[in-house]
């Protein structure tokens, strides 16, 4: 277990600044996610971490020790990557001894570790087959196996699901999730999924352009996020925003919008169907989508914005209705003109 702090990291690849100052402090076992969109500097950072780039500036330190300088393979941290970066022509077995036969540690240890890591991620009965004979699940465990017998202080996973199938990515995130409370271990995870960000992370940075918009529990960048940025890339179907400058825009009724607001954000699992008179906005229905628990309503507004709400499939819902909708004040959140929350 391991503390690792970012300090004021940057990094260009040649002439082009790809992340702009990044802190960061991790605690000693925590299960830190990076998450943002495709090209925002998740794999950068992550390899800055495993030194396998160089930061421009800045300095990262693990466990209250500034390892610029110290090479990759002594770090004492392990990456796992989306592609597996298994050797094709090794055995099960001899993929995860490697990195211990190179670091010279005794046959009867290595056995120990791999068989113990093997246990630990249920791929003992493979430990003679070559990678070839595995399906991808089994091929990124044994990736993760790899990892394990190195015991490192900080383990690093840089989109480890992203080549598997729905079923399986489900599955090997929640056997993900208990080897991080089996192992206790420091883990920095990068995914573009907020569901995997939501669901494995004790803590979320969320990373846009080469900066981090913000850090929090999954709880706290689902319900208090700081912009708009995050308000929309937290949660699914993704909040709506609304324009609320402009009056001709939208009329919004019984709500007092804060001044100083441009728009107005309330997700779709907030919106109601109301039959009373004290609605807010009032559409038209112009497409539904059917999750069986829920259905997805897709409302065109009176002034033609659409608007999704997640709402009880209940009752008869068909395109071309008119319906009305209601929230719970409390549940809106309110952005300026910077797109900073208010
Ligand atoms: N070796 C490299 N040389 C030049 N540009 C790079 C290199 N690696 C990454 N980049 C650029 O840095 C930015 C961040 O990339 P990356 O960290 O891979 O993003 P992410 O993992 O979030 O998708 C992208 O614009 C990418 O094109
Ligand atoms: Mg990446």
């Amino acid at each position: 277990m391991s503390d690792l702090s970012l300090k004021k990291i940057h990094k260009s690849f040649g002439n082009v600044p790809v992340i702009h100052g990044v802190d960061l402090e991790v605690k000693s076992g925590e299960f830190v996610v990076f998450v943002g969109p495709s090209g925002c500097g998740k794999s950068t950072l992550l390899r800055i971490i495993a030194g396998l780039e160089e930061a421009t500036k800045g300095t990262i330190e693990i466990d209250k020790e500034i390892v610029n300088e110290v090479i990759a393979a002594e770090r004492g941290v392990a990456m796992v990557f989306q592609s597996y970066a298994l050797y094709p022509h090794m055995t099960v077995f001899d993929n995860m001894a490697f990195s211990l036969k190179n670091a010279k540690v005794n046959e009867n240890e290595i056995n120990e570790r791999v068989k113990e890591a093997a246990s630990i991620l249920q791929i003992d009965d493979y430990l003679e087959r070559l990678p070839k004979q595995l399906s991808g699940g089994q091929r990124q465990r044994v990736a993760i196996g790899r990892a394990i017998v190195r015991n490192p202080k900080i383990f690093l996973f840089d989109e480890p699901l992203s080549n598997l199938d729905a079923a399986l990515r489900v599955q090997t995130r929640i056997e993900i999730s208990k080897l991080h409370k089996q192992l206790k271990s420091t883990m920095v995870y990068v995914t573009h999924d907020q569901i995997e960000a939501m669901t494995l992370a004790d803590r979320i940075v969320v990373i846009n352009n080469g900066i981090i918009e913000q850090i929090g529990t999954p709880i706290e960048l689902y319900s208090d996020p700081q912009n708009k940025f995050v308000a929309e890339f937290i949660g699914s179907p993704k909040m709506n925003i609304l324009e609320v400058e402009n009056n001709n825009k939208l009329i919004i009724k019984n709500e007092e919008i804060k001044p100083n607001t441009s728009k107005i954000g309330i997700r779709p699992e907030h919106i109601l169907i109301s039959n009373e008179d004290n609605f807010k906005l009032s559409g038209k229905i112009r497409h539904l989508e059917n999750l069986g628990e829920h259905l997805l309503t897709y409302i065109s507004l009176e002034n033609n914005e659409e608007i999704i709400a997640k709402v009880d499939n209940v009752g008869d819902r068909k395109i071309g209705d008119k319906i009305n909708l209601f929230w719970d004040s409390s549940k809106i959140h309110y952005f300026n003109k910077e797109n900073k929350r208010i």
